[in-house]
């Protein structure tokens, strides 16, 4: 069957890109080789279709399949055609699975296989694209690339920021053989967004269905806490001289867990890096990240600030001091209800909410009306090498796309 046979070649064909041979997990960062691959992979997969692939000064990408009537080949657009975007994105946390962001990209280019072995020719322009640095991995700002195109971060701020070895955002764009002065992506002619995601929980486990429809995002971040301390030494120092910003950290962590399993949240320090790092010394410095995602705004902004507060209180009977910096911050995301219902009606599927950041949020908080679609993941394991999904369910997306992007693009506006 076509559909299978050119899934599974894709997947197959990314399979070894930016691949750990030690944990079997991706180390696919942006403005990395393995990123450059897969942009160039993405392209080729395009004009393999007949699309012509649009790359922006970041890297950021979209290749339209026109209505035919509508557009010859190379003539100009009809702006007054509002297109469906479908896509997701093709990085990776720190050794990361397969599936978040590339199962949507593969399955969006395997839905346009779908349709057209369907006979569908759509009524308005059906896009794929892909968004650079969703995972936030290196320059630690989530879903970058789709922020940089809707605004919603300014090119000013983030050619700024630096990765783990001071390399400056900009730097790495242009090393990368990018030209950010190229400009972005224009997202004038997105009128929906539709992105396949892997489900990073077991709701559609539970659930005993392949795939669901996302109704919500819940607000989320990253605060960067500066735990400041003595430096000393590690045997001549009497503990109750120590000014210690290990052990700040250390109550800090177990407060966030505390605080979050009771109240339902999240909480997750996933990132520490210590200054001198040494084994006979005490550390100077501790830099720790908290990820922390909860129901609505206000309990995230409660969460936050009660593990600020257990921290400082900390800090005092340390002797040591606490500089804490928001980082990355979304709030909640309400996908469009309506998109939601009409889609989940096509099949009967669930509409459920998650706890992960997408690209969507950001297009959806730009005012593009947009769906989710999230394919079954058996363990719910995420960011992680074990991250998985059947290809029996991946199939399924794909089918499930394609019936999506069939009844957004079948009407005229
Ligand atoms: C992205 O996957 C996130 O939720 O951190
Ligand atoms: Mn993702
Ligand atoms: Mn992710």
């Amino acid at each position: 069957m076509p559909t299978s046979r050119g899934f599974e070649e894709m997947w197959r064909d990314l399979a070894p890109v930016g691949r750990s041979a030690v944990s079997g997990g991706y180390f696919r960062q942006p403005w990395s080789s393995a990123e450059g691959e897969l942009r160039a992979w993405f392209a080729a997969e395009c004009e393999r279709r007949g699309l012509t692939v649009e790359t922006d000064g970041i890297g950021n990408q979209v290749a339209w399949w026109e209505p035919d009537p509508l557009v010859e080949e190379g003539a100009p657009r009809p702006s007054r055609d509002p297109g469906v975007l479908a896509g997701s994105h093709l990085d990776s946390v720190l050794d990361g699975g397969a599936y978040d962001g590339p199962l949507g990209v593969v399955s969006a280019l395997a839905a346009i296989d779908v349709l057209r072995d369907r006979g569908f020719a759509p009524s308005r322009p059906l896009g794929i694209g892909v968004f650079v640095e969703e995972e936030g991995s290196r320059f630690g700002r989530a879903c970058l690339g789709s922020r940089l195109v809707t605004g919603a971060t300014t090119w000013e701020q983030a050619r700024e920021l630096r990765d783990r070895d001071g390399v400056f955002l900009a730097d790495a764009v242009v090393d990368a053989g990018l030209d950010p002065s190229a400009g972005l992506l224009s997202l004038d002619r997105v009128g929906t967004f539709v992105e396949l995601h892997v489900e990073q929980g077991r709701d559609l486990v539970d659930r005993d269905v392949a795939v669901g429809l996302a109704s919500e995002i819940w607000p989320h971040g990253r605060w960067r806490f500066d735990f400041a301390g003595q430096a000393n030494h590690a045997g001549t120092t009497r503990m109750e001289d120590r000014h210690d910003p290990m052990l700040t950290y250390a109550m800090t962590a177990l407060a966030a867990n505390k605080q979050a399993r009771l109240a339902g949240q999240r909480a997750t320090f996933g990132r520490v890096a210590v200054e001198p790092n040494g084994t006979n010394a005490v550390p100077s410095l501790v830099t720790a990240w908290l990820d922390a995602r909860a129901s609505s705004d206000g309990a995230l902004a409660e969460l936050v600030a009660s593990i600020e507060r257990q921290a400082e209180d900390r800090a005092g009977r340390d002797g040591t001091t606490l500089t804490l910096t928001a980082e990355s911050v979304s709030g909640s995301v309400a996908f469009d209800a309506d998109l939601a219902a009409r889609l989940a009606g096509l099949h009967g599927w669930p509409v459920i909410p998650t706890q992960a950041g997408h690209d969507a949020g950001i297009l959806s908080d730009a005012g593009i009306p947009t769906a989710m679609v999230f394919v079954r993941n058996p363990t719910g394991v995420s960011h992680s090498p074990d991250e998985h999904a059947e290809t029996a369910d991946c199939l399924a997306g794909v089918e499930a796309l394609a019936d999506v992007l069939a009844e957004l693009t079948s009407a005229p506006s």
